[in-house]
């Protein structure tokens, strides 16, 4: 199998000696496919992470590496502007302005031809090619005309929109026709599904039906497939010593507070970060009980960082957290710790096991995966997770405390009620959480989506030898 990702699971960086090193690079996207793809010793194109960076294919963890170059315009062109700051907003609920630029179109069709072509050549014959994201959503299209003999599926990480936002873009039917090269598309929740299959129809005038669209005579499935995480594997490392022992650590380094909430998140303006601040300072302005002794910990993992919307909102969350702790801080004793950092594996585990609530409330998210992370680290039953209606997970974890993350008043009390939880409710509630998380893991949802896509390539088998 062949997966195609803007992104390669790891940054590669090269050193002065001419060696590389390798980081885990940011995001649910290679959080989610890593573990799968590691398993199942495929082969992962992607870009480094590095502009102008040329790269040999290497092997990591089971996987083969395909680097491919981008260019540092390309970076600004398609990268940071076709990808983030047209397609990104406008996906999520249009929660920031998108800009439509014809140079950012045409080098994100260029990138995406490259892609294409690169998978042309390392697919083996009748090999299966699993493009990702809203980045490449050309690729499918691209490939079919090199390679007719693959199989191709495609997964939306991100929402995909009604039909009143997607129309806005002045290139919806090339990205609709490039999506219809798949053999299977698969998105998140039911809705995206619906939302693409009824573009197909009322924008190209496609035949559909609930779950298929009929395409220059090929019939493309669309389908839902909620993503997960390696659920054991994460419930494990929240089980070992070493990890427990961290936690209580960060505990008594925190000095013992009533409660911890923690928010994880890419410093994204979908996260809703400031929105939880705000909840948390409003019940510390007012002296409320529940909140008395409690701390927050916002992990924010630095993202997108030269693209004005994430500059100018980083800035607003560092002014909010610079007048929280001046107005209820103490010497020593923070209200809120922020820590724009990445962290490994283990010290993020450490975070959510010592975590009391996980505060999780954003705008609009594909999934959520530090939602699921929580609730797997959970192995003691404890913690309470406070989780905005507007995320894929929303429509898994409905045993959370749901909120809805533009009512400051409800994520407020919503914050309250997690505060004062009856450990005897928050058990019961959590107890829920870990059986659907993990039942629902990472290589349940691929074997979902891959026997899907294999099922569809032998209709097609069968159909030509009839
Ligand atoms: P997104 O894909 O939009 O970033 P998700 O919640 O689906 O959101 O996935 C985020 C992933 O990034 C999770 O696997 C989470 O553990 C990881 N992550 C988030 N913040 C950090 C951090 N500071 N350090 C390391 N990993 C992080
Ligand atoms: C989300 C997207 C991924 C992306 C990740 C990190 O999870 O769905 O496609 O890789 O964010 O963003 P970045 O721009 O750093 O790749």
């Amino acid at each position: 199998m062949v997966v195609v990702a803007n992104r390669l699971p790891f940054d590669l960086e090269v050193q002065p000696d001419g060696s590389t090193k390798a980081r885990q690079a940011p995001g649910g996207l290679v959080t989610a496919l890593e573990p799968i793809l590691s398993r199942r010793h495929g082969a992962w194109i992607g870009w480094p992470g590095t502009p102008d960076v040329t790269l040999d294919p290497t092997t990591a963890d089971g996987l083969t590496l395909h680097p491919l170059t981008l260019s540092s315009d390309e970076i600004d062109q398609y990268y940071e502007g076709f990808s983030n700051a047209t397609l990104w907003p406008l996906y999520h609920d249009a929660v920031a302005d998108s800009e439509y630029h014809r140079v950012w179109w045409d080098s994100y069709r260029k990138v995406n031809e490259r892609f294409a072509r690169r998978a042309a050549e390392v697919a083996a014959p009748g090999a299966t090619v699993w493009v990702h994201d809203y980045q490449l959503q050309l690729v499918p299209e691209m490939l079919r005309k090199l390679r007719p003999d693959v199989r191709i599926g495609f997964f939306l990480h991100i929402p995909f929109p009604p039909s009143e936002l997607f129309s806005r873009l002045p290139w919806r039917k090339q990205i609709m026709r490039g999506l219809l090269g798949s053999d299977l598309i698969g998105f998140q929740l039911p809705g995206g599904s619906r939302n693409f299959v009824r573009l197909a129809r009322t924008l190209l005038g496609l035949a559909t039906s609930g779950g298929s669209v009929e395409y220059e005579g090929r019939t493309v499935r669309v389908g839902a497939f909620p993503i997960s995480i390696d659920s054991g594997g994460q419930s494990s490392l929240a089980a070992t010593p070493e990890v427990h022992e961290a936690a209580k650590q960060l505990r008594s380094d925190l000095g013992n507070p009533s409660k911890i909430i923690l928010g994880v998140d890419r410093l994204d303006y979908t996260k809703g970060i400031d929105i939880r601040l705000r909840a948390f300072g409003e019940l510390l302005a007012e002296g409320d009980p529940a909140a008395r002794d409690a701390v927050m910990i916002q992990v924010a993992t630095p993202s997108r960082e030269r693209l004005q919307s994430y500059i100018t909102m980083r800035e607003g969350i560092e002014r909010q957290v610079g007048a929280m702790n001046g107005d209820f801080g103490r010497i020593g004793h923070p209200a809120v710790h922020y820590l724009h950092q990445s962290f490994p594996r283990e010290q993020l585990a450490a975070f959510y096991v010592a975590a009391d609530v996980m505060a999780v409330t954003p705008l609009r998210d594909g999934m959520n995966l530090v939602a699921k992370e929580y609730v797997a680290c959970r192995v003691d039953g404890g913690g309470v997770l406070l989780l905005s209606e507007f995320t894929g997970a929303a429509q898994e974890l409905r045993s959370s405390l749901l909120v809805n993350p533009y009512d400051t008043d409800g994520v407020k009390e919503g914050l309250r009620t997690a505060l004062t939880m009856p450990a005897v409710e928050a058990r019961r509630r959590m107890r829920i959480l870990r059986r659907q998380v993990l039942t629902h893991d990472v290589d349940r949802w691929a074997a979902d989506f891959l026997s899907n896509l294999e099922g569809v390539r032998d209709r097609v088998a069968e159909a030509r030898a009839r």
